[in-house]
């Protein structure tokens, strides 16, 4: 029986859980790094197929580094109800937002550590990687949330949006700092799109209505691209009012990097953006399809693009940044919504940092499949790209937590993990206080 490609190589599930304590370090890992890192991925258990690399069980692997030692490593599977009790995500009674796999990202948010999938609830984590339990905010939190909150860095908030099949399809929800879900305001699209991700600005909410539909018909994942349905960015304001929608052209996006508002009230976006073939082809792969006409749609990667709005004059300007292939952008988050210079990316077995004001592209070779570059900043007040970039970097049966200095990207520390990781999505620096 051959494998789906989501279940070999990079993506390979582990089959159980483990930890291990003072592991081996390469290198000097700086004292600031005194925390958790802690990342998240589809992890299916031994012999079961979700059917896409989407659909596995979320995993979490946590390292814990202090005093310039790598203390711990260890991974736990998401106790959900689609884990321990193979809960329906659409039941008699409807759809069950706690029957879901909370597999794709992990934040800290008031002291409350959270794992996240977009169609779905949080599922709260101990320090120690141990399920608490669905967080449904004190049942304020009636749709998903998305696995792409954005913490305003002034004021504290997290800013978040929930999507579904069923109307409202779309709908803003933001969390005081204190953690108490303080706002839901529906937003009108015309359809139920796949939206994993959005921006926030320090005075606006950029949507991405994007033609990846919803169709039941489907079967398996509900999800695929439809050439009908256009594209489109929605920018609304924080404090209230209408959305305004600006036509693009169609594209797909997983992740943008960071947003803000130019000296000329324009909106300015970065993301990394997949053209019809480059998404349709993408899609086959993770979704196990063998579909020859999807392997045939293969056209490239993901590449580095922006879009500047202009509110004004309702023009859009759509110009890539660059031609490599890329996913995964991060930046500094002390920045988030407000102009920033660097930003991270990762793609074909490397680190690729962009300067955005002159357009340079410094690329660190790693050797090997390498997940998101989590950016860690140094003490407050130093430089945007004064801090660390934490990735976790597989080759063949071993992986590392490979820690560069994110100025020059070169090599700080490396932490030999006590088992291959296998591919996953995305991942944060948890300090202690
Ligand atoms: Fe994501």
């Amino acid at each position: 029986m051959t494998l789906p490609d989501y279940l070999t190589g990079y993506l390979a599930p582990v089959p159980d859980e483990i930890e291990a304590h003072d592991l081996p370090v390469t290198g000097a890992l700086p004292p600031e790094l005194f925390g958790r890192y802690f990342r998240n991925g589809p992890n299916p258990r031994p012999g079961e197929d979700p059917g896409h690399w989407f659909g596995g069980h979320g995993m979490l692997h946590g390292v814990r580094l202090r005093d310039g030692r790598a203390e711990w490593y260890r991974n736990r599977w998401v106790r959900t109800r689609m884990f321990t009790e193979s809960a329906p995500f659409v039941g008699e009674t409807g759809v069950d937002h706690s029957a879901v796999s909370a597999n794709t990202h992990v934040i800290r948010h008031s002291g409350r550590i959270l794992a996240l999938v977009e169609n779905g609830f949080p599922y709260e984590v101990t320090p120690e990687l141990e399920t608490v339990g669905p967080c449904d905010f004190g049942g304020r939190l009636t749709t998903a949330m998305t696995a792409h909150p954005k913490q305003d860095p002034v004021t504290g908030e997290l800013h978040f949006f929930g999507y579904g099949f069923l109307p409202p399809f779309l709908t803003y929800h933001r969390l005081s700092a204190a953690g108490e879900l303080v706002e839901s305001r529906e937003i009108e699209v015309p359809g139920s799109t796949m939206m994993h991700d959005f921006a926030v600005t320090e005075h606006h909410l950029v949507w991405l209505d994007l033609p990846v539909v919803f169709d039941l018909a489907r079967g398996g994942m509900p999800y695929d691209w439809e050439d009908g349905y256009g594209a489109r960015i929605g920018v609304t304001p924080r404090a209230g009012g209408p959305t305004r929608w600006f036509d693009i052209d169609p594209c797909y996006v997983f992740h943008v990097g960071n947003a803000w508002e130019d000296a000329h009230g324009r909106i300015v976006l970065n993301a990394a953006r997949y053209t019809r073939g480059a998404f349709t082809s993408a899609w086959g792969q993770i979704s196990g399809s063998t579909d020859p006409a999807r392997q045939a749609a293969a056209s490239g990667d993901a590449v580095l693009h922006r879009w500047t709005l202009d509110p004004a004059s309702g023009a859009v300007k759509e110009e890539p940044l660059d031609d490599r292939g890329v996913e995964f952008p991060t930046f500094n988050e002390d920045l988030l919504g407000r102009e920033s210079r660097y930003l991270y990316t990762v793609g074909d077995d490397a680190v690729v940092k962009y300067d955005q004001r002159d357009g340079a592209a410094l690329t660190r070779k790693t050797g090997g499949d390498t997940g998101e570059a989590v950016f860690v900043p140094a003490a407050g007040g130093a430089g945007e790209d004064e801090g660390w970039l934490l990735s976790v970097v597989t080759s063949g049966d071993s992986s590392e937590l490979l820690v560069l200095d994110a100025r020059d990207l070169s090599d700080v520390a490396s932490v030999r993990l006590p088992r291959r990781v296998p591919a996953g999505f995305h991942g944060s620096w948890l300090a202690d206080d």
